[in-house]
């Protein structure tokens, strides 16, 4: 059972229990309203659930006009749906008779989708929905550039499509062409360039897709860093960007140069820390270390504290070092962290707590915590 949440509704922000997963609501809202808004007609939004896990955050991005969710494993779809989300893509390969079969009795609750990369991989997926009596839209993945999943471009997805195609229990629904490297390529010449190479290769499949009379419904891919090249290319219709709905200090990164665009989206996400040790001018010590923000992806950054910066984590402590110019924090004080990597952060915390100004709103659980199998 999880711990109580470290705060309640209606509590000053200064009584939050920490470390603590805090989302800023108004920044939160807008990065939803946002995003929503850059979507053109012809072209759906299936927001990554993997960054936030939670079944209320996937209902305010389908309320916003997202159709739908990816999430990246059986389980952490299945707590999705027992939490009431209707529509999920798990834009990952399913492998072995567990989670296949969970994936195809989940078809049997809400709409559901998968994607593939290899020959036998189909049969046992065909083998699993046609014993669960469901079934299930199927997405051919293709390696775009970064090397991770996905068969060749070309003649080799063709075939698979064609295997998915001749299956009774399977629907081919079309090519994921999701290019995860270049999410974080540091300008935005590199990322639109990866993306052009991204798109000559779904151009070349779907070609030779519809030779061998293949219709590809959908194209999907995107995240947070390209997703405006992907919107550009007249190639893809649905994107996959998760992060833009917390944006976290890597992804901010992308956008700090003097010729990149600004990040269209802001900071919303937040774990809250505690000043536990002071003893000493210039150097101070958090109640967060790496078991409440991950460091993956670089230390978070202390927010709206000049001269401070977050520089060394153990698993229940934070180092802070302060510039002389600065106060030292005191003990008790509550420290603001802009987290490195929010997915990762994310699946530390059982609760969000909402707050709009200085006051709690919400509690939210992050329902699909530890959802890793
Ligand atoms: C398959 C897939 N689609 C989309 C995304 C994009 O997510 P984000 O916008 O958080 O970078 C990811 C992130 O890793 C992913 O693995």
């Amino acid at each position: 059972m999880p711990l109580h949440p470290p705060a309640r509704i209606g509590q000053s922000v200064d009584d939050i229990d920490t470390p603590a997963l805090v989302i800023d609501l108004d920044a939160f809202e807008r990065n939803i309203a946002t995003m929503a808004a850059l979507i053109p007609d012809g072209i759906r939004l299936r927001a990554h659930a993997k960054t936030h896990k939670s079944a209320k955050i996937a209902a305010l991005q389908m309320a916003a006009g997202a159709i739908g969710v990816c999430c990246q494993k059986v389980s952490e779809a299945s707590q999705l749906v027992e939490a009431g989300v209707t529509n999920v893509m798990v834009s990952n390969q399913v492998v072995g008779q567990h989670k296949l079969s969970r994936l195809a009795e989940l078809a049997g609750k809400a709409t559901v989708s998968v994607c593939v990369d290899d020959a036998e991989n189909i049969t046992a997926l065909s083998a699993a929905v046609a014993s669960a009596g469901t079934t299930l839209q199927v997405l051919v993945e293709i390696d775009v550039g970064s090397h991770r999943c996905g068969v060749a471009p070309g003649e080799p997805a063709v075939a698979l499509a064609r295997l998915i195609a001749d299956s009774d229990a399977l629907e081919f629904a079309g090519l994921q062409a999701y290019h995860g490297s270049a999410q974080h390529f540091r300008t935005d010449a590199e990322r639109g360039s990866a993306i052009e190479y991204a798109v000559a290769d779904v151009e070349k499949t779907r070609r030779l897709l519809t030779q061998a009379g293949l219709d590809c419904p959908i194209v999907a891919g995107a995240g947070t860093g390209t997703y405006s090249h992907e919107i550009a290319s007249g190639v893809y219709n649905e994107l996959q960007a998760g992060s833009y709905v917390f944006m976290d200090a890597d992804y901010a990164r992308n956008f700090d140069g003097d010729d990149e665009p600004t990040s269209a989206f802001e900071h919303a996400l937040f774990v809250v820390s505690t000043v536990m040790s002071s003893t000493r001018p210039g150097h101070a010590v958090l109640d967060a270390g790496h078991k409440s923000v991950a460091i993956d992806s670089g230390y978070p950054n202390v927010w709206k504290r000049e001269g401070t910066r977050y520089t060394g984590a153990s698993d229940e402590h934070g180092v802070l070092e302060i510039d002389d110019a600065h106060n030292t924090p005191s003990l008790g004080e509550h420290i603001w962290l802009v987290p490195g990597h929010c997915d990762p952060t994310v699946n530390l915390h059982n609760w969000y707590v909402g707050v709009r100004g200085d006051k709690v709103e919400s509690i939210w659980p992050v329902d699909a915590r530890g959802a890793i199998y």
